[in-house]
């Protein structure tokens, strides 16, 4: 498949290819997470997803439908206080931070990132674009834009 427009405007499938950029209108929590499962299928175990845009985007419902099509055990869950979500028993595991709370790059560093990084783990981080400085090249950026009850997202996959 090189193609990754859907046939006709049609149905997205979680098999679709993701191309390195683009854009997705997402009219509903379901969609949102639907999207996000077609990052799941699609992306290299050890991706790093920044995952940026406003209060209430969209961006836990995305990390939702990305860990539940891997078959992670548990809910995906918002890490706002906790800053880091481990989800085990998927095809690889996920790592889900929220950097909303943090005050500085030292304290992305006292979460274990060096080490997440070298793991091998899929990250998913919220608020990503907080510590520009410490998303590695190759990752995956998504802005998640709302209007009204939909969301638009738009990615790129940096250099
Ligand atoms: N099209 C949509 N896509 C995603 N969420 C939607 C949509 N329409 C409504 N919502 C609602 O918006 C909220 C999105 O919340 P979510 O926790 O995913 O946001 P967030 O970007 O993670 O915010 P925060 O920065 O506070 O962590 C949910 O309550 C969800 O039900
Ligand atoms: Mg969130």
């Amino acid at each position: 498949m090189t193609n990754a427009k859907p046939p006709h405007g049609g149905l997205v499938t979680n098999e679709m290819p993701i191309p390195v950029r683009g854009e997705a209108a997402c009219p509903t929590p379901e969609a949102t997470q639907a999207l996000g499962a077609r990052f799941a299928h699609a992306v290299d175990s050890g991706a790093v997803l920044s995952l940026e845009g406003p209060l209430g985007a969209g961006k836990t419902q995305f990390v939702k439908g990305f860990a539940a099509a891997l078959g992670c055990a548990a809910e995906a869950s918002s890490p706002t206080f906790t800053l880091v979500h481990e989800y085990a028993g998927g095809r690889t595991p996920v790592i889900h931070f929220d950097w909303y709370r943090l005050d500085g790059a030292e304290e992305v560093a006292g979460l274990g990132w060096e080490d997440y990084l070298a793991g091998g783990e899929t990250l998913l981080v919220e608020w990503g674009d907080r510590f520009p400085e410490v998303i590695p090249s190759g990752a995956w950026r998504l802005r998640f834009e709302i209007n009204g009850d939909a969301r638009m997202v738009r990615w790129e996959r940096t250099a």
